[in-house]
């Protein structure tokens, strides 16, 4: 059975990528495809190793079904190129920061979040980022939730073919 994995990133590691992580995983429980996607987020900054995701995150997250509680942040490093399939970045600087770091032969499996969100879905026409959310106000986690639900969605129709035996 071919199992594919995936790396959601961002910079803290406490509020966008592990949005997308819960999201992702609640997605592909729903679409009986656990086991054969194996998900995980990271950060490319070190302040938050060790922690659980923002109180912030975690509330708006709650509200919608997703327990993000367990999750704890880390910082990517060169073996997690290997590791996974698909390092998925939530905006440009984050993936500016990967490529400096991926060995080169490694490269074509960096991607920007929202060119998975579905071309039919015009809410987020244009849009190559997930905005930080951790200097504003609930309204930001709120976006980065709609952002993350409306992509993941398109990610997963994205891999279904590939999954196929
Ligand atoms: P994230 O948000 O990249 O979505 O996890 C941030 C979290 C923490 C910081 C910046 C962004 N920080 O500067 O500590």
């Amino acid at each position: 059975m071919k199992t594919i994995s995936i790396c959601f990133v961002c910079l803290g590691n406490i509020c966008r990528s592990p949005t997308a992580e819960g999201v992702m995983r609640h997605q592909v429980r729903e679409a009986k495809l656990d086991g054969r996607i194996a998900i995980d987020s990271a950060g490319t900054g070190t302040w938050h190793i060790g922690d659980a995701p923002d109180e912030r995150a975690q509330r708006a997250a709650a509200k919608r079904g997703y327990d993000l509680s367990a999750l704890r942040g880390r910082q990517i490093a060169v073996p997690d190129f290997e590791r996974f399939d698909l390092l998925i970045a939530m905006d440009d600087a984050n993936l500016a920061a990967l490529r400096q770091i991926c060995p080169p032969e490694q490269r074509d499996k960096l991607r920007l979040l929202m060119e998975f969100v579905p071309e039919i879905d015009h809410r987020w026409a244009g849009e190559r980022e997930v905005p930080d959310p951790y200097f504003g106000d609930a309204a930001g986690f709120e976006q980065v939730l709609d952002q993350c639900e409306a992509a993941c969605r398109g990610l997963l129709a994205a891999l279904h073919p590939q999954l196929a035996p």
